[in-house]
Parts: structure tokens; C-alpha cells; sequence
């Protein structure tokens, strides 16, 4: 490490070291949502359904504890508004005091509870009424939104309003979308899905087409980020979107462009957010009409995909140049069931993240995704993103090795 730079020093005991989880990903039973009804029709897309999951909704006092336990400072987690609004208009008190005893208890630990308040799932109520599309879609967004502010924003550090709202968007599906087999498959789950609520408006985001739905989502982000303000107005608030570190190759690369444009309507509407959040998870070679392969000579780990850790410094770079805010790094993590895979990840990443403070860049904080190994959607339990292992049967936590280097960097840093 270098000697100690303004950048830097002016940093200290302020930036988050956190780990992330998702409601319906960790939570287990979330039987109200839209996603947890497309788990159960056939024909499946999911490769198996998120069921018990990791059972945080009942043990979530010891995840909050290993957080803590690993030496971090922030957990960032998200709240089910299929939970707290299971039929529209009616909310669940039980739900909203389930949660704010989620952000108490951080608090009493001395972590900073940074709140999504949509991951990806709503209730399967507010898809049946066309979801994105629906023209009062922002509203009801919003007055959820209120509903959780006046219960718990007093106790939250930060609130993102949407996780990767440009996922099918930009991040990957409409440049650059996975192969029209599987499209098929999924608009035929999410057609089953609509029969299963009788509707005929049934819609959700990474269902489908998601051009249609962009307009209601930024709508929503804006009153939802109004009616949070209204409670608390000195609540930071962003949301979070999926950017890899895009490079062009050759001389004219469409994707890029398009991407770019993409990005472009959410940074819009972040003008009056307090800062950006940025999840990336490595880089995408973008040729002139889809994502192409990495150059032959691009350095591999042991599983032969590249091995580019520092994308997430570029990213923190490009966000903050495009927006002109501080950047909070919600989520950079990798799929490996070998932890030493992830023990060298780490140290690098987090080395271009301080490389960019350097460089004068404001980086809030490092949310690593994820806390637990956990259900990756389509791709159900396979996958492995956490620092701490999950049993599937007797859901015992486990921390890995990576998890205290984590801890350890966060301990040590400069960035403070
Ligand atoms: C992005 C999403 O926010 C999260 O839900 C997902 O599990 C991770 N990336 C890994 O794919």
C-alpha cells in the first residue's frame, strides 16, 4: 500500500465494508411473489425452485451476527414487498416490525443496514395487474415505499430503490440476449404464470421484453424516492445497476453504443439521487451486434473464463464520470466453488477500487456479493457467490476462508 493520500484519509471510518444479501434469494417460502409462482408452473426455466432457501426469514439474527463476526461494518439486505403487501392496500404490520428488527439489530451491532427495497421479486398481485405497465405501477411503488420508510427509515443507512432495474435492459438481454431456446421457454413459464393468477396483463421485469416497462420503472424510482424522502429527508438514496466493464472491440461496436444509451435513461433519472450504485461482476467484450469472447491472450483462471478482478475499479470510474456522484459498490463477487478462487479475487478487486479513490474518485463503500451461498435464480443452488457456505439440509453457516480475508482488508484499509 502507498503512503497515506488526502483522498484517502479524508475517507476514514465512514467507508462501508459490507456483504449483501436478497430477500428472496436467502429468505426461503416468499410464496406471495410473482418469481416464487414462476418457480412452481411448467415449463420450468428455473433449474429448480427456491423453496426453504437459505431460511434467513427465521435466521436472520445469525447471518446479521456473521457479518459483524467477519469484521464488517454494513450488511446490505432487502426487504419482500410481497411480505409487507400481500394484498394490495393491505400491509403487514408483522412483516414491517420482521424488518425493522432486521435494521435495529445492525444497528445494535454496529452495522450500517443498507435497504433495497426492490430486488427483482414483486407480489404476485401487482404482476397479475400488469407489473412495470401498469400505468399506477409508480404509485404503488411509492406508497410501499412510504410504508417502509415510516417504519424503519429513522434506523436505515442507505436505500436503493431498484437493484438492477437495466438487467434485462442493458445489462445483458435485449444488446445481447441468451439463446431464443431458452427465451421461448421462459415466455412459456411466464405465460403458465399469468393462467395460474388468471390475467391476461401478468408482467414482470426479466420476464420477457422489458422495453415496455423501463418508463414505469424510472417513474417509480422518482416517487419512490420522493415518498422515502418525505419521511426522511436526509436518508442517502441510489439505486443499483448492472454494469460490467464494457470495452469495445473494433472499430464500431453497436452494443457499446447501445448499451451506453441504456445506461443513459437511468442516469437520468438518478439527477437527484445521493449517489450510484454499481454491481459488476467482470467484463464484457462488446462487438458490433452481440457480447463476443475475450480475446485469446486475455489472462484465465483455472476454469478458463477470464480472470479480470480490477473491472470493478473501471467501473467506479466510468459511473462516477457518467453521473458525477459518489459511487457505493453494491455488489462485485464471483461464482466459484473453490474459495481460493475468491481469497485472490478479493485483494484485487478491492486494489482498483483504492487505485480510483486515489484518483480522486468517491467511492462510498464495498458490498460483496454475496453473505451466504444462495438461490441464483434460473440457475437455482449451483452456483456459489458467498463467503460463507450453506448446508442445504441442516442450513448451517459456515464462513470460508475468503470471508475473513474480507474482513481483514476491512480492517487494514486505508479507505478506512
Ligand atoms: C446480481 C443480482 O442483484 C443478484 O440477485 C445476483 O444473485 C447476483 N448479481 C449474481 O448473479
Amino acid at each position: 500500500m502507498t503512503a497515506t493520500v488526502p483522498a484517502l484519509a479524508a475517507r476514514r471510518r465512514t467507508f462501508l465494508w459490507g456483504a449483501a444479501t436478497a430477500g428472496h434469494q436467502v429468505e426461503g417460502n416468499n410464496v406471495n411473489a410473482d418469481i416464487w409462482l414462476l418457480e412452481q408452473v411448467r415449463p420450468r426455466v428455473f433449474a429448480e425452485p427456491s423453496g426453504d432457501a437459505c431460511d434467513s426469514l427465521n435466521r436472520w439474527r445469525e447471518d446479521v451476527a456473521i457479518v459483524k463476526a467477519i469484521g464488517l461494518n454494513c450488511y446490505r439486505f432487502s426487504v419482500e414487498w410481497s411480505r409487507i403487501e400481500p394484498m394490495p392496500g393491505q400491509f403487514s404490520q408483522a412483516y414491517l416490525d420482521h424488518y425493522t428488527r432486521m435494521v435495529d439489530y445492525c444497528r445494535e451491532l454496529g452495522l450500517a443496514p443498507v435497504v433495497t427495497f426492490n430486488h427483482f421479486t414483486c407480489p404476485r398481485w401487482f404482476a397479475a395487474a400488469g407489473g412495470w405497465e401498469n400505468q399506477d405501477a409508480p404509485d404503488l411503488f411509492a406508497r410501499y415505499c412510504g410504508k417502509v420508510a415510516r417504519a424503519m427509515g429513522t434506523g436505515i443507512s442507505h436505500a436503493l430503490t431498484f437493484n438492477e432495474p437495466n438487467l434485462a435492459l442493458g445489462g445483458r438481454w435485449a444488446v445481447s440476449p441468451p439463446p431464443p431456446a431458452f427465451m421461448e421457454r421462459l415466455a412459456a413459464n411466464v405465460a403458465a404464470a399469468a393462467k395460474a393468477s388468471g390475467s391476461d396483463r401478468f408482467s414482470l421485469l426479466n420476464g420477457g421484453d422489458p422495453v415496455p416497462m423501463i418508463p414505469g420503472v424510472v417513474a417509480a424510482h422518482v416517487k419512490g424516492r420522493e415518498a422515502i424522502r418525505a419521511v426522511r429527508s436526509d436518508l442517502p438514496i441510489g439505486m443499483s445497476l448492472a454494469i460490467p466493464d464494457n470495452v469495445a472491440v473494433g472499430p464500431d461496436s453497436g452494443i457499446a453504443r447501445k448499451r451506453a444509451e441504456i445506461y443513459g435513461p437511468f442516469f437520468a433519472v438518478m439527477d437527484k439521487d445521493d449517489f450510484v450504485g454499481v454491481q459488476t461482476y467482470g467484463r464484457a467484450y462488446v462487438g458490433r451486434d452481440r457480447d463476443v469472447e475475450a480475446p485469446a491472450d486475455a489472462p484465465r483462471g483455472a476454469d478458463g473464463k477470464e480472470w479480470f478482478p480490477a473491472a470493478i475499479g473501471n467501473v467506479v470510474r466510468y459511473a462516477h464520470k457518467a453521473t458525477g456522484k459518489p459511487v457505493l459498490i453494491t455488489e462485485n463477487g464471483l461464482d466459484a466453488a473453490d474459495d481460493a478462487k475468491r481469497q485472490r479475487f478479493i485483494p484485487e478487486a478491492i486494489a482498483s477500487v483504492e487505485a480510483a479513490v486515489r484518483d480522486g474518485i468517491p467511492v462510498l463503500g464495498y458490498i460483496h456479493w454475496s453473505l451466504l451461498d444462495n438461490f441464483e435464480w434460473f440457475s437455482g443452488y449451483g452456483p456459489k457467490f458467498g463467503l460463507v457456505a450453506v448446508d442445504r439440509t441442516s442450513f448451517r453457516r459456515s464462513p470460508k476462508a475468503s470471508a475473513y480475508v474480507l474482513g481483514r482488508i476491512a480492517k487494514r484499509s486505508q479507505l478506512g
